[in-house]
């Protein structure tokens, strides 16, 4: 596919948002057509999904993951690569490795079974390259106005997510990257932004 498909990630309160719209301008700046996204959401049914699955009643551990992926897979084949295929860069504010890093590190969901489940929800299209923004679970939950569902989880929960994405960033550290959150979005943004060049060039 000509486009480039990048995931933001971290925990709460990492300050993503703030980040992917910076990145939106600095790569637009740099003359690239943008797409952005966000997860749960970015389509009507996704958008019906995050009220269910964060604002509304408990439900189990399975029924969560599959809710996540149900929008994932609507928001991939509405949005994500149609764009990809116009060549464009779609920033993803969270992805499958939310799922990975929720579901499985958070709730203890085996790792091969919500990677499975998700990889059918998306035909198989996966990020080009993953950020994950490091964040203290405490000092990102500090940061949280008013945490949903799973941003109110227990302490323990939030070091398991951080923990998780520290192991996916180990295992395979040619996608997945670890970017410290710090305290100036401006050049976290910019940073990403070259972490695509460099990534596109080995590409061609
Ligand atoms: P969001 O409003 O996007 O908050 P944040 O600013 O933290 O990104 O809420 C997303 C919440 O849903 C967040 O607590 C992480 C969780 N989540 C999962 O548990 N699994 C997933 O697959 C996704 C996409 C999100």
């Amino acid at each position: 596919m000509k486009g480039f498909y990048l995931a933001l990630e971290g925990g709460e309160g990492a300050g993503k948002t703030t980040v992917a719209a910076l990145l939106q301008e600095v790569l637009e700046k740099r003359g690239e057509r943008v797409t952005l996204v966000r997860e749960p959401g970015g389509t009507e049914l996704g958008d019906a999904i995050r009220l269910l699955v964060l604002h509304s009643v408990d439900m189990t551990p399975w029924a969560e993951a599959m809710l996540f992926a149900a929008q994932r897979a609507q928001l991939v084949n509405e949005a994500v690569r149609p764009a990809l295929e116009r060549g464009e860069i779609v920033i993803s504010d969270r992805s499958l490795y939310s799922s990975l890093a929720y579901q499985v590190g958070g709730r203890g969901l085996p790792y091969q079974d919500v990677w499975q489940a998700n990889l059918l929800a998306v035909g198989g299209l996966i990020p080009d390259l993953v950020v994950v923004l490091g964040v203290d679970p405490e000092v990102g939950r500090s940061r949280q106005e008013v945490p949903d569902r799973i941003g109110r989880e227990h302490d323990q929960f939030q070091r398991r997510v951080a923990e998780t994405y520290r192991q996916l960033g180990a295992a395979d550290p040619e996608r997945v990257t670890v970017v410290p959150a710090g305290d100036d979005p401006e050049a976290v943004a910019k940073e990403i932004a070259d972490l695509i060049d460099a990534k596109r060039r080995g590409h061609d």
